[in-house]
C-alpha cells in the first residue's frame, strides 16, 4: 500500500527534500538579521539551546507521527489518537490551513527573488536596487512572478513525491551549498570583511531580553517548517528501515548551519563594500533587496552583476524549494481525504492559492496579515500541540525513535515531548506577545520594519495590523 502514496527514492533525496523545505528565505535573509541585531554569539546560544530543547524534540516528534502512519496529517493525528479520538483530526487541518497561509505571501516573495535573478540580465536592480525593489514588490510584476513560480511549483507537485519534489530538491539543493559556501569564502577573502564578522558573531549577552528569546523561537520554528504538517507529510514517504533520528538530526543541523553561512555571507559582503554602517540595521526585506544588490553594485560591472546573479539565484532556490513544500501539505490532504487524483489536487490547492496570494502581491498589509496570523497563532499552536499529543497521547513515537539505533533515545525524547519542550513554547510565547520584539515584532517574521512600532507587544500588533487590513486602523 505505501507505495501506492509514492516513496522517496533514496535517503539523500529524501533529505534534500526536507532540507529544501526548511531552508529558505528564514534561514538565508532573517537569521542573519536576527544574528547580528540580537547580541550576535549571545543570540546563537540561545538559539542552538532553544534547537536541541524545542526544535530537535519537536522535529523528531512530528516525524514519526508521518513515518509511523504514512499518512498526511489529518490522518494521521486521528489514527494515533488511542480510543478514537477522531477530533485530533482538527491539529492536522490546521497545521494545513497554517501551511496554506504562509504559501499566501511565501509565493509572492519567492517571485521578488525570481525577479531579482531575472533582472541581473537586463539591468534591472543594476541601476537602481532601491527603486527597482519598489517597483516589482506590490502590483503588475509581483502578480506576473507570482504567476510563474506558482505554475512551476504546482506542475512539480503534480508530478509526485520523487517524480517531481525529490528530483527538482536533489538538484537546486547541493547548488544552493554550493552557491553559499562560495559566496561565504570570496567575502572571506576580501580587506575589510572581518567588521561583518564581529557584527554578527561578537556577544552582546545585555540584549538576551524577554522579546530577543521569543524571537529566537519563533525563528526555530518557522525555519524547520514545523507546526504545519510539512515535515509530517515528508516523513510519511520515508522507507520504513529509514531513521527518523537520524534524518531529522541531519535535516536539524542542515537547517542551522546554512543559516550560520548565510550570515557569514551576507555581513561580510556588507562590511567590506562599506555598507554595514549604512545597511547593518536593515529590516529582512532592505537586507536582501536593498542592501545586497546595492553591494554588487559597488563590486562593478562584472564581479558584481555575476555575485549578484547567483546571490538571487540561491535565493530562488531556497525559497522555491520551501514553497514546493508548502503547497505539497494541503495537495496531500486532498489526495488522500477527498480522494481526487494528485495532477488535480495541486491544480485546484495551486489556484486557490494563487487568487490569496494575489491580494498579498497588491497589499502589502494582507501581506503581514497572513504572516501574523500564520506565524503568531497557528505555527506556535500548531508545534506545541503536535508536540504535545506524540509525547503523550501517540503511540510508538519511542519504539520508532529508537528503531535503526544501536542505544536508545526514544524515551528521552519522549520526555521532553511531554515536559520541558511546551513548557518553553509556551514561556516564550507569552515573552512575544506580551512584551514583542522590536523591529519584526511578536513572532512576526518578514515585515517591512517600520521603526514607528519598535517595541511593540505581540498581541497588539496582531491586533493592529488586523485593523489596517480592514482599513479601520487611525494612520493619524
Ligand atoms: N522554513 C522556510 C524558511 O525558512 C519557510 C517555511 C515556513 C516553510 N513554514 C514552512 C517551508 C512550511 C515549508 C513548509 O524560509
Amino acid at each position: 500500500m505505501a507505495g501506492a502514496r509514492g516513496n522517496w527514492n533514496s535517503s539523500f533525496g529524501f533529505v534534500m527534500a526536507a532540507v529544501g523545505s526548511a531552508v529558505g528565505l528564514g534561514n538565508l535573509v532573517r537569521f542573519p538579521k536576527e544574528l547580528a541585531n540580537n547580541g550576535g554569539a549571545a543570540f546563537l546560544f540561545v538559539y542552538l539551546i532553544l534547537l536541541v530543547l524545542v526544535g530537535l524534540p519537536a522535529i523528531l516528534g512530528e516525524m514519526s507521527l508521518g513515518k509511523i502512519t504514512q499518512m498526511s496529517p489529518v490522518n494521521a493525528f486521528r489514527k494515533l489518537a488511542e480510543g478514537g479520538g477522531k477530533s485530533w483530526g482538527y491539529v492536522g487541518v490546521a497545521g494545513m490551513i497554517a501551511a496554506t497561509l504562509v504559501m499566501f505571501y511565501y509565493a509572492v516573495m519567492t517571485g521578488w527573488t525570481l525577479n531579482f535573478f531575472v533582472g541581473t540580465f537586463y539591468d534591472g536592480w543594476y541601476d537602481d536596487p532601491t527603486g527597482f525593489h519598489g517597483k516589482i514588490a506590490h502590483g503588475p510584476w509581483a502578480i506576473l512572478f507570482l504567476a510563474i513560480v506558482m505554475t512551476v511549483t504546482l506542475y512539480v507537485v503534480s508530478r509526485g513525491v520523487s517524480g517531481g519534489i525529490e528530483k527538482v530538491t536533489s538538484i537546486i539543493m547541493p547548488a544552493l551549498f554550493g552557491i553559499v559556501f562560495l559566496m561565504v569564502i570570496y567575502a572571506l577573502f576580501q580587506p575589510g570583511m572581518g567588521a561583518g564578522y564581529a557584527r554578527i558573531f561578537k556577544p552582546d549577552f545585555g540584549a538576551l531580553t524577554p522579546q530577543n528569546i521569543s524571537a529566537a523561537t519563533g525563528q526555530v520554528f518557522f525555519s524547520m517548517s514545523l507546526g504545519q504538517g510539512a515535515m509530517l507529510t515528508y516523513a510519511s514517504y520515508m522507507e520504513k528501515k529509514q531513521s527518523v533520528a537520524i534524518n531529522g538530526t541531519t535535516i536539524a543541523l542542515a537547517d542551522t548551519g546554512v543559516a550560520l553561512l548565510a550570515a557569514m555571507m551576507i555581513f561580510p559582503t556588507l562590511a567590506f563594500t562599506g555598507l554595514l554602517t549604512q545597511y547593518g540595521d536593515a529590516g529582512t526585506f532592505g537586507m536582501a533587496f536593498e542592501a545586497m544588490p546595492t553591494a554588487f553594485v559597488s563590486m562593478g560591472p562584472v564581479a558584481g552583476r555575476l555575485l549578484g546573479g547567483i546571490f538571487f539565484l540561491g535565493l530562488f532556490f531556497a525559497a522555491f524549494s520551501s514553497a514546493i513544500s508548502l503547497l505539497e501539505v494541503p495537495v496531500s490532504v486532498v489526495v488522500d481525504n477527498l480522494g481526487v487524483v494528485r495532477q488535480k489536487a495541486a491544480l485546484i490547492v495551486g489556484g486557490i492559492v494563487y487568487i490569496f496570494a494575489v491580494v498579498s502581491a497588491v497589499n502589502e498589509y494582507w501581506f503581514e496579515l497572513f504572516d501574523l496570523i500564520a506565524v503568531n497563532v497557528f505555527i506556535v499552536v500548531g508545534v506545541a500541540v503536535t508536540t504535545v499529543f506524540a509525547g503523550w497521547f501517540a503511540k510508538g513515537i519511542a519504539k520508532e525513535l529508537d528503531s535503526g539505533l544501536k542505544s536508545r533515545i526514544g524515551i528521552y525524547l519522549v520526555w521532553m515531548m511531554r515536559t520541558i519542550t511546551p513548557v518553553l513554547i509556551l514561556v516564550t510565547f507569552l515573552f512575544g506577545g506580551l512584551w514583542g520584539t522590536g523591529i519584526d515584532g511578536g513572532y512576526e517574521f518578514f515585515s517591512s520594519g517600520d521603526a514607528e512600532h519598535n517595541g511593540e507587544a505581540g498581541f497588539h500588533q496582531l491586533y493592529r495590523i488586523f485593523m489596517e487590513a480592514i482599513g479601520q486602523w487611525d494612520h493619524a
